[in-house]
């Protein structure tokens, strides 16, 4: 069943109940060493516990920002994808960056989760 209150904020691990955090949070992964104009991976996967892909009940999308500029939206289809995905990343300015992933759940809302990095030279 929907939620309507999570759907009036950008949900964070300390919304909600902590087991409907979980399911939801995106958590970021970085693959090696983050270098100014090289590319990298980041793997965005949706919950430390996995959520289902059900056609009532799933995750539509995620969307990846470095600090408040936009990278990638990725869409999902419930039954034929998981909610998790790796994407190829080039950051152009040195120094600590905050990544932040947003996904969306069609019964739960938005929810953020961040990742530090330090871009070196
Ligand atoms: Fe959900």
């Amino acid at each position: 069943m929907a939620e309507p209150g999570l759907f009036c904020q950008i949900n964070t691990a300390a919304s909600g109940p902590a087991e409907t955090a979980k399911k939801h949070v995106p958590v970021i992964t970085v693959q090696g060493d983050a270098k100014v104009g090289q590319p990298f991976a980041v793997t965005i996967k949706v919950g430390e516990a996995p959520h289902v892909m059900e056609n009532g009940h799933f995750i539509q999308f995620v969307d990846l920002y470095c600090g408040h500029i936009y990278i990638s939206r990725v869409d999902f289809t419930a039954e034929l994808n998981k909610a998790e995905a790796t994407l190829t990343i080039v950051l152009q300015h040195e120094g600590k960056r905050t990544l932040r992933a947003f996904s969306r759940c069609n019964l739960h809302g938005i929810w953020e989760g961040t990742k530090e990095v330090n871009v070196g030279k």
